[in-house]
C-alpha cells in the first residue's frame, strides 16, 4: 500500500478495535490489521474477547444458569417441570451464532467509520525517515504486503499462560478455546487454576451436572478480592454450587490417559493425591503476545514480565508507537482495554491537530472487576486489605441481600454490599459485592467513586423501591451507622 495512513493499529480486540473506532471519528485515517482467524479458517474481528473470551463465556453462563434454575430453583416458586434436559451442541451453536453476529459488527463498525481492515500478522519494521512514517508489514497466507503509519497502536492482546507438563490439544486437555467449545458434559472435569476462568467455566459445566474439582497453586482464594467476599464465595460456591476448591496445591504431573486426564498432586500438607477427569481445563492466568510483532528488531522496551513497557499515557520508548490492552500492565480486562484504545486516540489527534498536551490516563482505581458466577462478585477500588497494609483509616458499611425485598422475590438472597469509607473524609475508598445482578449494580459504586462521592452523597440519592440498588444504599448508610431495614 503506498497511501500512508494517519494511525496502524496492530490488532482487532476491545482495545484495539475501540482504538481503531475512535481514531477514525476523530477524523484520522485509521488502518486495523488482525490476523485472527476462527475454527472455519475465516478472519474474525474482535480479538479474545469476541471469539474465546468475555462474549462466549457469558453466552454459555446463561445457557447454563436457565439450565440449573428450570432443574433445581423453579420449583421453589410453584413452577412444576418434569424431564428437563440440556441439548449441549444447540447450547454451543447458540453461543458461535451470538459470536459471528458480534465480530460481523466489528467489520460493520469499521466500514461505518472507514476504517481500512486488514487481515494479517503485523510485523513492526522501521520509521521510514523519508516519510516520517512506520513500516508494518502485514503477512496473510504466505502474501505480504507493507502498511505505512504516521503513528502506531499496539493491541495484541494476551495468550493463555502454559503449564509446560499440560500441552493442550483442546481434546482433554483444554485452554479456554477448548472449555468453551466442549459437546458434551463431561462426567469429571478437572480445572488448574481458581482464578477468573477456573470458575466462570468450572460454574458452566458443573450447572450441566459435571463433577467440577479446582486445584489452585496459592494458600488463600480469590486473594485479589476482599477477604469477606472470597470467603462467602468460596462458602457458596462448595456448599450450594458444588465446586470443590482445593487451594495451596503443588502439581507434579498430568498425563494424557485412554480414559482422560490423570493429575498427580499434593496438598497444602503435603500429601500426594491423583485426580482422575475425563477433560481438564487449565487456566492460570495469561501472558503478554508480542510473539512475531518485531519487538526485539525495533528495541521496544518491554518489563521483566514481557509486558511492552508504557507510560501512564500508553506511550512506548519508540517514537509515535502506543501500546494498549492486555500487552501493557494493568488488569487484563476487556474495558480496561477499550479506555485505553480511547485514551491514546484522542491523544493522537490532539498531536495531529499541533496541540500539545497529553489526555487523561486511565485511572485503574475505578476500573470495575466482575466475576459472572452465581453469585455474581464485583468491586471497584480498594479492598479492606489494601487499606489496613497502607495505614489508612477507614471506615464500612455493610448491608445483605436476605433483608431486601426485590432479592427475596427473586430467591436470591446471598451476599451483601460493602461500602469501604475514609475515616475521616468520608471520601468512598472501595466498593465490594457479592450478590445478584451485582455486575449492574456496581456501575453507580464506579459513578460514585469517578465523581471522589463521600459515602453521605450514596445515601442521598433516592434509589427505587424494591430493587436490588437499594442494598448498595443500605451499605453507604450503615457506614455513619444509619442503615434502616437492618
Ligand atoms: P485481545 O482481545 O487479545 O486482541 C488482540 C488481537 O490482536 C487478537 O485478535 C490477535 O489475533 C491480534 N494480534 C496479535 N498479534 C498480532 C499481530 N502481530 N498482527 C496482527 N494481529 C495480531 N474481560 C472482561 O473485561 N470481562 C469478561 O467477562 C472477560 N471474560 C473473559 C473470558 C475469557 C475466557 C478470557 C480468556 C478472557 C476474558 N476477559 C474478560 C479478558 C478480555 O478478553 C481481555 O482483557 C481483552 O480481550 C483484551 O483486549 P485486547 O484488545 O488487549 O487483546
Ligand atoms: P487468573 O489470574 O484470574 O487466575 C489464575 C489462577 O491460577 C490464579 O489463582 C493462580 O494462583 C493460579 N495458578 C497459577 N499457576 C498455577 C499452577 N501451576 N497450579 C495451580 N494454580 C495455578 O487467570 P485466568 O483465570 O487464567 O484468567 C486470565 C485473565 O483473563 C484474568 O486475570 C482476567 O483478567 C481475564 N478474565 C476476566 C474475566 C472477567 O472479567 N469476568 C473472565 C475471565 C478472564
Amino acid at each position: 500500500m503506498s497511501e500512508v495512513f494517519d494511525v496502524a493499529v496492530i490488532g482487532a480486540g476491545p482495545g484495539g478495535y475501540v482504538a481503531a473506532i475512535r481514531c477514525a471519528q476523530l477524523g484520522l485515517n485509521t488502518v486495523c490489521i488482525d490476523e485472527w482467524k476462527n475454527t472455519k479458517g475465516k478472519a474474525s474481528l474482535g480479538g479474545t474477547c469476541l471469539n474465546v473470551g468475555c462474549i462466549p463465556s457469558k453466552a454459555l453462563l446463561e445457557s447454563s444458569e436457565g439450565y440449573f434454575q428450570i432443574k433445581h430453583k423453579v420449583s421453589a416458586h410453584g413452577i412444576v417441570v418434569e424431564q428437563v434436559s440440556i441439548d449441549v451442541p444447540t447450547m454451543i451453536a447458540r453461543k458461535d451464532k451470538i459470536v459471528t453476529t458480534f465480530t460481523a459488527g466489528i467489520s460493520s463498525l469499521f466500514k461505518k467509520n472507514k476504517v481500512t481492515s486488514v487481515h494479517g500478522r503485523g510485523t513492526l519494521l522501521q520509521s521510514d525517515v523519508a516519510t516520517n512514517a512506520w513500516q508494518i508489514r502485514v503477512d496473510s497466507g504466505g502474501n505480504s504486503e507493507t502498511v505505512q503509519a504516521k503513528h502506531v497502536i499496539v493491541a495484541t492482546g494476551s495468550v493463555p499462560r502454559p503449564l509446560p507438563m499440560a500441552a493442550i490439544d483442546n481434546e482433554s486437555i483444554l485452554d479456554n478455546a477448548g472449555a468453551l467449545a466442549l459437546t458434551e458434559t463431561p462426567k469429571r472435569l478437572g480445572v488448574i487454576g481458581a482464578g477468573v476462568i477456573g470458575l466462570e467455566m468450572g460454574s458452566v459445566w458443573r450447572r450441566l451436572g459435571a463433577e467440577v474439582t479446582i486445584l489452585e497453586a496459592m494458600p488463600g482464594f480469590l486473594m485479589a478480592a476482599d477477604e469477606q467476599v472470597a470467603k462467602e464465595a468460596k462458602s457458596i460456591f462448595a456448599k450450594e454450587t458444588g465446586l470443590q476448591i482445593q487451594t495451596g496445591i503443588n502439581i507434579q504431573s498430568i498425563k494424557s490417559t485412554n480414559s482422560g486426564v490423570s493429575v498427580s498432586y499434593t496438598d497444602a500438607d503435603q500429601q500426594a493425591h491423583v485426580l482422575e477427569v475425563d477433560k481438564l481445563i487449565v487456566a492460570i492466568g495469561r501472558i503478554p503476545n508480542t510473539t512475531g510483532l518485531g519487538v526485539k528488531e525495533n528495541g521496544m522496551a518491554l518489563d521483566d514480565r514481557g509486558f511492552i513497557n508504557v507510560d501512564q499515557h500508553c506511550r512506548t520508548n519508540l517514537p509515535n508507537v502506543y501500546a494498549v490492552g492486555d500487552v501493557v500492565r494493568g488488569p487484563m480486562l476487556a474495558h480496561k482495554a477499550s479506555e485505553e484504545g480511547v485514551v491514546v486516540a484522542e491523544m493522537i489527534a490532539h498531536l495531529e491537530k499541533g496541540q500539545a498536551g497529553e489526555s487523561e490516563a486511565v485511572d485503574f482505581n475505578t476500573i470495575p472487576w466482575v466475576i459472572y458466577t452465581v453469585p455474581e462478585i464485583a468491586w471497584v477500588g480498594k479492598t479492606e486489605q489494601e487499606l489496613r497494609a497502607a495505614g489508612v483509616a477507614y471506615k464500612i458499611g455493610q448491608f445483605p441481600f436476605i433483608a431486601n425485598g426485590r432479592a427475596r422475590a427473586m430467591n436470591a438472597t446471598a451476599g451483601f454490599v460493602k461500602v469501604i469509607a475514609d475515616e475521616q473524609t468520608d471520601r468512598v475508598l472501595g466498593v465490594h459485592m457479592i450478590g445478584p445482578h451485582v455486575s449492574e449494580l456496581i456501575s453507580e459504586a464506579v459513578m460514585a467513586m469517578k465523581f471522589s462521592a463521600s459515602s453521605e452523597d450514596i445515601a442521598c440519592i433516592v434509589h427505587a423501591h424494591p430493587s436490588l440498588s437499594e442494598v448498595f444504599h443500605e451499605a453507604a448508610l450503615g457506614v455513619n451507622k444509619r442503615a434502616l431495614h437492618i
